[in-house]
């Protein structure tokens, strides 16, 4: 882990593939991570941890089973929103977006229990920034 600067318009310009998070930096056990997402991510729930997601560039959508029903949340650039652990939810972004994350080292991106996996999606607890 780097103890230097990093400007995340350069982590996010170092790769391209989409919905596979890098670990810019750890904040004592949270992982702080880049994506680039284009297209729909999959259905899943982290049983034991909020998600919390910051929209740097584009617009991301996150669609939330909720005990009232179904909704859907909208996040334009420099939005926040926390899905609260324990809630079914499916990010998905039609014209691309860079997001951040900020979520417990070791969380899947997938979740505890998801819906089947595409192809286009990472299983992965996050990927290191290469320098
Ligand atoms: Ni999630």
């Amino acid at each position: 882990m780097s103890n230097e600067p990093i400007a995340l318009a350069k982590a996010l310009a170092s790769f391209e593939a989409l919905w596979s998070p890098r670990i810019v930096s750890r904040v004592n056990d949270y992982d702080v991570r880049v994506a680039k997402v284009e297209g729909e991510h999959l259905w899943h729930v982290h049983d034991d941890t909020d998600e919390f997601f910051l929209v740097i560039d584009g617009e991301l959508h996150i669609a939330l089973r909720e005990p009232a029903g179904e909704r859907t949340v909208t996040l334009p650039t420099g939005s926040v929103f926390t899905v609260p652990r324990g809630t079914e939810h499916k990010p998905y972004a039609p014209s691309g977006a860079a997001i951040l994350l900020f979520e417990p080292t070791g969380t899947p991106t997938v979740g505890d229990r998801h819906d089947e996996i595409p192809d286009h999606v990472d299983v992965t607890t996050g990927h290191s920034l290469d320098p």
